[in-house]
């Protein structure tokens, strides 16, 4: 599956590159919200994504890079938000989180930075609906991916089938019709894409090489 991130969209003309994603074969909207403490930057936050959620016809993926995210799991809940991921390195607390997230009615996401070992996610797999694999640093668009995290999907692809769990792997940053094939091949389900996207001649084209390029 394709998530097109709107980080790289053109915020000016957001109606149409909503509508861009909706007639596109991509499969997920991904938004990043910033709160410029846990990650060096701010993005875009709630108002927006109601904004979006009135126009997009399909499922919002939320990722959270912002501390004390169970404090506004309701609010993006009301936002709009059908899938909702929290960093694993901004909770405490993370399984009540994720039960937190699943009582709302949203699916429930946990990402791992590039740094965070994947066995933080062992008692919680099989509570999970997707595992966000940061393939950046988060916080900006247009990085380069890292290449350690081809093993990073294989591992948490074993730990999924070790523990029978259903998660889909996502992964984030750095991706383009170059590694887009190879990430599925370790193991993805999801491919999060924003300045390869938009930054691109064709993006509609763009999202159905990616598409193409994960089968
Ligand atoms: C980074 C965000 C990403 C970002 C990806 O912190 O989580 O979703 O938009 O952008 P690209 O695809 O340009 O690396
Ligand atoms: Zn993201």
């Amino acid at each position: 599956m394709i998530a097109p991130s709107l980080l790289a969209a053109n915020f000016l003309e957001l109606g149409k590159e909503v509508e861009m994603v909706n007639r596109s074969e991509a499969d997920w909207f991904h938004l990043d919200v910033m709160d410029g403490r846990f990650v060096p930057n701010i993005s875009y936050g709630l108002p927006v994504i109601a904004q979006i959620k009135k126009v997009a016809r399909k499922p919002c993926d939320v990722h959270l890079m912002i501390e004390e995210p169970e404090k506004y799991a309701a609010e993006f809940k009301k936002a709009g938000a059908d899938i909702l991921t929290v960093h694993a390195e901004a909770c405490i607390h993370l399984h009540r989180n994720i039960q937190q997230i699943k009582s709302l009615g949203m699916k429930a996401g946990v990402a791992l930075n590039p740094h965070t070992p994947v066995v933080v996610l062992e008692n919680v797999i099989r509570d999970v609906d997707v595992v966000l694999v940061m393939s950046v640093n988060p916080g900006f668009g247009g990085q380069t991916f890292i290449e350690q995290t081809y093993q990073k999907i294989r591992q948490v692809r074993q730990l999924i089938k070790d523990n029978k769990a259903t998660a889909l792997i996502e992964v984030d940053g750095g991706i383009s019709t170059e590694n887009a094939g190879q990430l599925v091949q370790a193991g993805a389900n999801v491919l999060v894409a924003g300045s390869s996207i938009f930054a691109s001649a064709d993006p509609e084209k763009t999202i159905a090489t990616l598409k193409r390029g994960a089968q």
